[in-house]
């Protein structure tokens, strides 16, 4: 064969009876291959001598002469963001919530701040950005109405200590002591409230009992206000009670005659976790300017009035 003398051989041979000698083919690597081969070698090499690489015994790892490692540069990087903050954090701890809002640049940091914060701990409840769920009786956080006060201050103060509204069963086998046409009659007055009711004779009784022998105007005020807002026999209430304005048509249960109903005979007691305290074990706890961010936030979500 013509071509046989091109083809470079190991210079091995066996010998072949018939003539034919067998050779050994040598097929050298390409020299671009075999060389970048080598680089890979000479780059772990130099990468174990001066990185982090291999475990020894004792549970320990070759530590590399640079000293460098993913914890130490994690560190780094959390070391450089919180160094970053610190000075905006600074002001905001000293400023009050008057002075923050005046600042635009301030009120932008403290609200995307407390935005985080929200969606860490507030949002399983309040659902994302704070709108809220009726079927867990969780308040929506988005409109001006509140059962503990809105601006900044009454918010934190919700924030720090939580809330327990106590709306009372007053179904007679709830714990209560009225009827149940006595309650069907409460809901209707309740519903009349806000222009919602069927049935005028039962709103006459349930007006007589709501302002008589059940009391609800003591918590709900003379005129279904709520306790923030309402007054009963000229007296202011005291807002901390949580009773929600029962006239405006926004339900913190739903405002259907049935849930309406189910409200008054069961009794309602939702319950805001505190946030400052950890008395339950059961919260983690925010420090005082994590509560700010976060009362700042919220009341940007009520229109910040
Ligand atoms: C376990 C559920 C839960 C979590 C978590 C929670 N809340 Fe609440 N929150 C409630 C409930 C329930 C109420 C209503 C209390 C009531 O019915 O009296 C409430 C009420 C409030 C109110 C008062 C609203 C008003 O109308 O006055 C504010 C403000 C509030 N929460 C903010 C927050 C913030 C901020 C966080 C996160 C730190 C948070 N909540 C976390 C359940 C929760
Ligand atoms: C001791 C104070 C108190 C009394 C008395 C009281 N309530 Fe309430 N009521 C509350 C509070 C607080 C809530 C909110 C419960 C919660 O936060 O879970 C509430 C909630 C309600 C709700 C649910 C409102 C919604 O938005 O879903 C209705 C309806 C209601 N009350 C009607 C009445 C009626 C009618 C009476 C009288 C029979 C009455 N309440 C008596 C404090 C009171």
């Amino acid at each position: 064969m013509a071509d046989e003398k091109e083809v470079e051989t190991t210079g091995h041979q066996w010998d072949d009876e018939e003539g034919y000698p067998l050779k050994e083919y040598n097929n050298p690597l390409p020299k671009w291959w075999l060389y970048s081969y080598y680089a890979t070698i000479v780059y772990a090499v130099v990468y174990w001598v001066l990185y982090p690489a291999w475990p020894i015994p004792g549970g320990e790892f070759t530590k590399g002469v640079l000293g460098w490692s993913q914890y130490k540069q994690l560190d780094e990087e959390m070391a450089a963001g919180v160094a970053a903050r610190k000075p905006f954090n600074d002001k905001l701890a000293a400023l009050t919530t008057a002075e923050i809002t005046k600042d635009s640049q301030l009120l932008q940091y403290a609200v995307s701040a407390g935005k985080a914060i929200f969606g860490d701990n507030c949002a399983p409840c309040h659902g994302s950005g704070g709108v809220g769920s009726r079927a867990g009786g969780f308040p929506t956080l988005v409109d001006d109405d509140w059962l503990y006060g809105g601006t900044v201050e009454q918010i934190s103060e919700t924030i720090h200590g939580g809330r327990a509204g106590q709306m009372p069963a007053h179904l007679d086998s709830a714990n209560g002591s009225f009827t149940a046409a006595q309650v069907d009659d409460l809901a209707q007055y309740t519903l009349s409230l806000s222009g919602s009711s069927t049935d005028s004779a039962a709103v006459g009784r349930g007006d007589a009992l709501y302002h008589g022998d059940a009391g609800c105007n003591y918590c709900h005020g003379d005129s279904g206000k709520g306790a923030l807002l309402g007054s009963a026999g000229g007296e202011k209430l005291d807002a901390s009670i949580g009773a929600p304005n029962l006239t405006d048509g926004i339900w913190l249960y739903g405002g259907d005659a049935k849930t309406v109903r189910t409200s008054i005979a069961n009794g309602r007691n939702g319950k805001m976790p505190a946030w400052a305290t950890d008395t339950e074990g059961t919260n983690r706890k925010l420090d005082e300017l994590e509560i700010k961010q976060l009362s700042i936030y919220v009341h940007t979500l009520g229109g910040g009035k």
